[in-house]
């Protein structure tokens, strides 16, 4: 291959970052053993974010996006990769310090690469991504602090989301009572669809006057947006509950007491999926393909074309998207 499609960040001169379609050669891929044709790629907040310069993402300008990827090796230094092995690469520096996912060929360091695990094609595990990795981590963080479904319900923010759907399905399908907490009034059926036994509109609490320490409603809580709604969330944790914080689509901030940590055990556990290193990277992905598959990947998946990428990232910023956007790089 000459030359390959991509879409790279650059700086502007007053210093934001914006996006662009481009082709690069060989040559200027980043260092690394493996050398993959990328098939499919997918759209996280976080990819919205570094693309737009709504958030300062990328860290080493220029740098082609895309936080995920997954295809087929064409060379690998690492004994553990051979051409035509399936793989998928995620996290770390990719798409932030290193090239990324939205480009026909990328070069990784072996040790951000996992095989392709039985039971996922390379557009399922990209249906899967950040988003399907980070949901796992979350659930399994939250299991091996005591979660089980007899605890009682899971309520999951931000849940018409990539995580958050996924999480959904996930939950569910492990036998527990599942509250989706969404902002759209238009997407019940939806939830539903994924698993949710109840589902509950942002509008209808009341933000502002959130105290200290409510009812315990909540088992667990699956967290994807921060802000008042996680403080309102820990209010009504039930005693040794487990939250699984994961994003911050609302907000950064969190304003809140120390009431349920030192008056009902609550444990807020934070969920990192992009340094979660080796075996556990390995073993929550045999899990996305064995036990914590969700059931409706194809119905909480679209896919695009690379050429339809730069017009998608404005609707993750608004907050309107559902579900989860596979790019369709070369497949
Ligand atoms: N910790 C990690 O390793 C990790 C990994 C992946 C993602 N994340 C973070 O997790 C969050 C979710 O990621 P994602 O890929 O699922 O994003 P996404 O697909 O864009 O979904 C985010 C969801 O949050 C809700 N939301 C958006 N803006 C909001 C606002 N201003 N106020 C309240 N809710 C809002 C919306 O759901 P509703 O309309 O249904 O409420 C939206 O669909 C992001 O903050 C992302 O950066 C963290």
């Amino acid at each position: 291959m000459t030359s390959f499609k991509a879409y790279q960040i650059e700086q502007d001169d007053s210093g934001k970052a914006f996006g662009h379609m481009t082709r690069l050669t060989p040559d200027q891929l980043d260092e690394g053993e493996v050398t993959i044709r990328v098939h499919y790629s997918s759209v996280n907040y976080k990819d919205a974010l570094a693309a737009t310069g709504k958030g300062k993402i990328i860290r080493r300008f220029p740098c082609v996006g895309g936080i995920d990827m997954a295809g087929e090796v064409t060379e690998s230094a690492d004994p553990r990769f051979k051409p035509g092995d399936k793989v998928i690469a995620t996290s770390f520096d990719i798409g932030v310090a290193h090239h990324g996912g939205y480009a026909e060929l990328a070069r990784v360091p072996g040790r951000w690469v996992v095989p392709l695990p039985a039971g996922l094609d390379l557009q399922a595990a990209m249906a899967l991504g950040t988003a399907g990795f980070t949901a796992a981590l979350g659930i399994v963080r939250m299991e091996d602090n005591g979660l089980a479904p007899e605890n009682g319900p899971v309520v999951v923010t931000g849940a018409t989301g990539g995580v958050g759907g996924l999480a959904i399905d996930m939950l569910s399908q492990r036998g527990y009572h599942v509250v989706a907490l969404t902002g759209k009034d238009t997407e019940e059926d939806y939830l539903r669809m994924l698993g949710a036994a109840e589902v509950k509109l942002t509008s209808t609490i009341d933000l502002e006057k959130v105290r200290a320490l409510d009812t315990g409603i909540w088992a667990g809580a699956v967290d994807n947006v921060g802000g008042p709604i996680l403080h309102w969330v820990l209010a009504h944790m039930k005693q040794a509950g487990t939250v699984a914080s994961i994003g911050n689509a609302a907000s950064f901030k969190l304003d809140t007491t120390v009431f349920p940590f030192i008056l009902r055990g609550v444990s807020l556990l934070g969920v990192d999926s992009g340094y979660m290193g080796f075996p556990t990277r390995q073993r929550v992905w045999d899990r996305l393909a064995t036990d914590l598959k969700p059931r409706h990947l194809a119905e909480v998946t679209r896919v695009i074309d690379f050429d339809a990428l730069p017009g998608c990232f404005d609707d993750f910023i608004g907050g309107r998207v559902k579900g989860r956007t596979v790019v369709k790089i070369a497949a």
